[in-house]
C-alpha cells in the first residue's frame, strides 16, 4: 500500500529542512494514528517520511532524502539503533550489566520513542499507542545489537495513563533485576509501572554529587528509589536522610542501600512523608544539613492541592535552604529546558543568599537538535550558601 502524503506549509517544510523532526500538526490536514506519511514542499519536492501521532499533535519525521531510504521500516528503524549504539560505545557506556540511554527521541532520529538499556533488557517507550508498531520493529532492533535477553516496550501516553500499556520482545524480564552505574547495582522493576526505579539522565550529577558528598550530612527530598542518595553514601557522607511520600520507593531505595552493603540505620535513614512537611518538622526541631538535593515532580497532587513548579518551588527552596548552615550547599533540579527559569526561581526562593557553582542538565546519552531546543528538559545547579 502507497504511504499517504502531505503538502508542508513552507515554514513547517523549511523546519525539516532545517533539522526538526517533530512536526507541529494543530494546522495541517488530519492523517490516520500510526500512518505513514510522505511530506512534500509546495514545490512536490520530497521532504521527508514520518508516522503520523495525532494523539500528541505531531507527526515523527524518521528519515529525510539524505538517508537514502526509501520508507520507514525495519532496515531504517535498525540503521538508526546501530548509529546510536555507536555513539553510546564512544561514550564508552555498553557493558555487562550496564545502565544507560540508547534511544533519546529525535537526537537519535527516532522522534516519539526512548530506550533505556538496563543490564540485561532494556525498556523501550512509545509515546503514543500509534506509534506501538514501529516499537516493536525499534526492540528487535535494539534487542539484536545491544545482544540483550529481551526489551520491554511501554506505552507513555499523554498525560500519564494510571494503566500502562506493556508487551515484551524477546525474553521476558524477572519481576526484578539488577543493572549497574559506574559498578553500583541497583534494582530494576522493568515490568513495574512507568518509571523503572532508574533514572538515567541523572548519571553525571550522581558523579558531580559524589564530589560534594565527603563527611557531609545529606537531605534528599524527593528521593525516589534512592540513587542519589546512594552516590552521596558511596562517597563518604556522614549520613544521608531520604524522604518520599511513597513507602514502596523507600522499600526499594533501602535495598538499593543493602546491596551496596549500606545498611547503618543511624546513618543511612529513610523518612516516608511529605517533603514540606519534613522541613518544617526539621527547622522547628533546627535539624542542620551540609547538602540538601532538591528534585521535584514537575506536577505533585501528594498534599491535596496541586503542586507546580512556577509557583510552589521558590517557597520549597527557602525552606530547604533554611536547613543548611553557611558553607553548605543546595543542589537543585527542574524538568525545565532552560537554565535561566531554573535560577530564577533559585533567587525568588534565595533571596540573594548563594552562589552557583555547578551546573548541568542532560548526558551525552541524550542528545537532542539544535532545531528543537524544548527537548532539553533538564536543569540542573548546585548553589553554595
Ligand atoms: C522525579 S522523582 C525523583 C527522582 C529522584 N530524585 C532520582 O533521581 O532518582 C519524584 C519522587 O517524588 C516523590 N514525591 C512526590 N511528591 C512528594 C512530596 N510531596 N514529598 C516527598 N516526595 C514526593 C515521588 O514519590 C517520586 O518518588
Amino acid at each position: 500500500m502507497a504511504d499517504a502524503f502531505i503538502t508542508l506549509p513552507a515554514e513547517a517544510a523549511s523546519f525539516v529542512k532545517n533539522g526538526g523532526r517533530d512536526v507541529d500538526t494543530s494546522k495541517l490536514p488530519a492523517t490516520a494514528p500510526g500512518e505513514r506519511v510522505r511530506l512534500l514542499d509546495t514545490g512536490g519536492d520530497d521532504v521527508g517520511l514520518a508516522i503520523s501521532d495525532p494523539e500528541n499533535q505531531r507527526l515523527r519525521v524518521m528519515a529525510t532524502p539524505d538517508d537514502g531510504f526509501p520508507r520507514i521500516d525495519g532496515a531504517l528503524l535498525g540503521w538508526r539503533v546501530e548509529r546510536a549504539l555507536a555513539w553510546r560505545s564512544q561514550l564508552g557506556l555498553p557493558g555487562p550489566e550496564h545502565a544507560y540511554r540508547l534511544l533519546h527521541h529525535a537526537g537519535d532520529g527516532v522522534p516519539g520513542f526512548t530506550c533505556d538499556v538496563l543490564g540485561p533488557w532494556a525498556v523501550l517507550y512509545a509515546y503514543s499507542a500509534a506509534l506501538l508498531p514501529f516499537a516493536r520493529q525499534l526492540a528487535e532492533a535494539v534487542c539484536g545489537f545491544a545482544r540483550l535477553r529481551g526489551v520491554v516496550v511501554k506505552v507513555r501516553a499523554r498525560g500519564g495513563a494510571a494503566e500502562v500499556t506493556q508487551e515484551v520482545v524477546g525474553e521476558a524480564p524477572p519481576e526484578r533485576h539488577v543493572a549497574l552505574e559506574r559498578g553500583v547495582p541497583f534494582e530494576i522493576h522493568a515490568l513495574g509501572g512507568l518509571n523503572v526505579g532508574l533514572f538515567t539522565d541523572m548519571r553525571e550529577h550522581r558523579v558531580t554529587l559524589a564530589r560534594h558528598a565527603p563527611g557531609r550530612t545529606v537531605l534528599n527530598l524527593f528521593s525516589y528509589t534512592g540513587a542519589l542518595s546512594l552516590a552521596c553514601a558511596r562517597a563518604g557522607a556522614a549520613s544521608v536522610t531520604s524522604v518520599d511520600t511513597s513507602d514502596g520507593v523507600q522499600a526499594w531505595a533501602r535495598g538499593n542501600f543493602a546491596r551496596s552493603e549500606l545498611t547503618d540505620p543511624a546513618r543511612w535513614r529513610f523518612e516516608t512523608g511529605d517533603a514540606v512537611r519534613f522541613l518544617a518538622r526539621a527547622a522547628k526541631t533546627r535539624e542542620r544539613y551540609d547538602l540538601v538535593l532538591v528534585d521535584p515532580p514537575t506536577f505533585s497532587t501528594a498534599r491535596g492541592k496541586p503542586w507546580t513548579l512556577e509557583r510552589d518551588y521558590p517557597e520549597l527552596i527557602a525552606q530547604a535552604a533554611a536547613v543548611i548552615p553557611d558553607g553548605g550547599l543546595l543542589w537543585l533540579a527542574a524538568n525545565t529546558h532552560e537554565l535561566g527559569s531554573l535560577v530564577r526561581l533559585a533567587q525568588r526562593g534565595l533571596r540573594g543568599r548563594g552562589a552557583i557553582v555547578d551546573q548541568g542538565g542532560l548526558p551525552p546519552d541524550y542528545p537532542t537538535l539544535a532545531a528543537q531546543p524544548r527537548d532539553r528538559y533538564l536543569q540542573v545547579i548546585s548553589l553554595r550558601l
